[in-house]
């Protein structure tokens, strides 16, 4: 039989004056003369059930042993608790020790710094933060299935080793195997000797695998890892990260639109209603106000402005950008920040970028300079959502994929979803480690996937 959880056992007032074992990790112990007090968490939730043992029940031997950290079995009987903000304790009538905790364990301090924690990622999920943040994850990662399938996506699993560069931007990590060591550059690379007989990467998206299902079962989705050998040593990029791509047919960029919005509110309600504990955590230690902003993002709706009208409000903002503005720059970060948090106090969603710095796959529009592109930016942290409706007519697809130097023979499958039956279709990519720092108010995007994996930086 499965055994209860302590978030089951905090909860569970029919079972007072029931005997049950209970297993965790010492968080903190308290003496007294008579007796020692157990703070046990098993990282089922942020709480701690509250352990009594009476040193005439419990050996000194054995509660020398429970030092923060040490691991546990405690049988006992569960008590009222005469203490505030609890209901229930444990009255311990025996305690095994199960590992003991030497002096040297790292977590001894109630707080560490995040800068030292990254150096313990395999430890730091015993910390009332990254537990929490773990859970909020999980719990995102069951709202946005739910989402999709409550609204009749898909769930599509595309690959992760790939021949086609999706964003075009040439930052793919590399999978060979060809031998390093007869590696001769004189003679150039073979790849008719390599694995696949080509040259082959880790995927940086799974936009283009999921259109050809999107444009044969009508609404699909995608959520997996992703890849990106981007040099860019920020808070929110990371080399390896999860991606949630919905692509719809019979869509178009407003469509488009409606689903990320609806889509992002009902992540965040669902993480609101589900991790009630450790969102009052991140309010009131990690991001002030955190529950109220979202709920504010939630029942409010997003601003939609061009790219055009986003430039002019940076132009006649009188502020003084590192980055200067002008028409046909990208965005940085702190443009993004400066029109979600001053300007419009909200989440923005930026449309019809200039061609020329976006992905080949985007819909030209007419006035042959922008492309049917949406982006949704965030307060606190910028793009969140990269998107677009998709160029669907055959030549204009094949003359931009000349134009941007690109090989129409390496997408010659991608053309011919255009040539067979070719639909308006529409799609986004939302960066899930970004959705958990929105949600959570965590700072560096390392801090909220298990292992971060960015440049110079893969240990454990
Ligand atoms: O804007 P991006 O590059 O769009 C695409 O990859 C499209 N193929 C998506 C689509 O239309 N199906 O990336 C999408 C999102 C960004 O908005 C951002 O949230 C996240 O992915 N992202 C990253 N997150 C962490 N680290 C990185 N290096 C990221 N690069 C992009
Ligand atoms: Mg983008």
């Amino acid at each position: 039989m499965i055994k209860d959880t302590i978030k089951q056992i905090l909860t569970k007032t029919e079972s007072i004056g029931s005997e049950i074992t209970v297993e965790g990790w010492v968080r903190t112990k308290r003496d007294t003369k008579e007796i020692a007090f157990i703070a046990l968490n098993d990282g089922s939730c942020m709480g701690n059930l509250q352990v009594i043992a009476e040193k005439n029940n419990i050996s000194e031997e054995t509660l020398h042993r429970l030092t923060t950290g040490a691991s546990c079995a405690v049988t006992g009987t569960l008590v009222e608790s005469p203490a505030q903000g609890q209901a229930v304790e444990l009255q311990a009538s025996a305690i095994e020790v199960l590992g003991d905790c030497p002096s040297d364990y790292p977590l001894q301090k109630k707080r560490h710094s995040f800068e030292f924690l990254r150096e313990i990622g395999h430890l730091r999920a015993r910390t009332n933060t990254f537990g929490a943040v773990a859970r909020v994850r999980n719990a995102l990662t069951m709202a946005v299935h739910n989402f999709f399938q409550e609204n009749e996506f898909f769930n599509v699993h595309t690959p992760l080793i790939t021949a086609s560069d999706t964003e075009g931007a040439g930052e793919m990590f590399q999978v060979t195997t060809l031998p390093f060591e007869t590696f001769d550059s004189s003679r150039g690379i073979d790849y008719s000797r390599d694995f696949f007989g080509k040259k082959a990467s880790l995927t940086v998206s799974g936009q283009l695998s999921a259109e050809t299902y999107a444009t044969a079962m009508g609404r699909v989705y995608t959520f997996g890892p992703t890849f990106r050998a981007e040099n860019s040593n920020t808070s929110r990029h990371l080399a390896e990260f999860w991606m949630i791509e919905p692509e719809m047919s019979f869509c178009d960029i407003n469509g488009n639109m409606d689903l990320a919005e609806d889509f992002l509110k009902y992540v965040l309600s669902y993480v609101l209603e589900n991790c009630k504990e450790d969102m009052e955590f991140f309010n009131k230690f990690v991001q002030k106000g955190i529950i109220d902003d979202l709920k504010a993002v939630i029942s409010s709706e997003f601003t939609r402005i061009s790219y055009t009208k986003a430039i002019e409000d940076l132009e006649t903002s009188g502020k003084t950008f590192e980055f200067p503005v002008s028409w046909g720059i990208d965005l940085a970060s702190e443009h993004e920040k400066y029109l979600t948090e001053e300007v419009y106090k909200g989440p923005v969603i930026i449309t019809d970028y200039p061609k020329d710095i976006k992905a080949f796959y985007m819909k030209l529009n007419d006035d042959g300079k922008t492309v049917r592109a949406m982006d949704v930016l965030v307060p606190r942290l910028g793009e969140i959502i990269g998107g677009s409706e998709r160029e669907n007519r055959h030549d204009v697809l094949l003359d931009k994929i000349k134009a941007m130097g690109l090989e129409p023979e390496d997408y010659w499958w991608y053309l011919d979803l255009r040539k067979f039956g070719s639909v308006p279709h529409a799609g986004f990519g939302l960066g899930f480690e970004r959705l958990v720092q929105y949600a959570t108010g965590m700072t560096n995007i390392r801090d909220v996937i298990p292992y971060a994996r960015s440049a110079k930086n893969c240990e454990f």
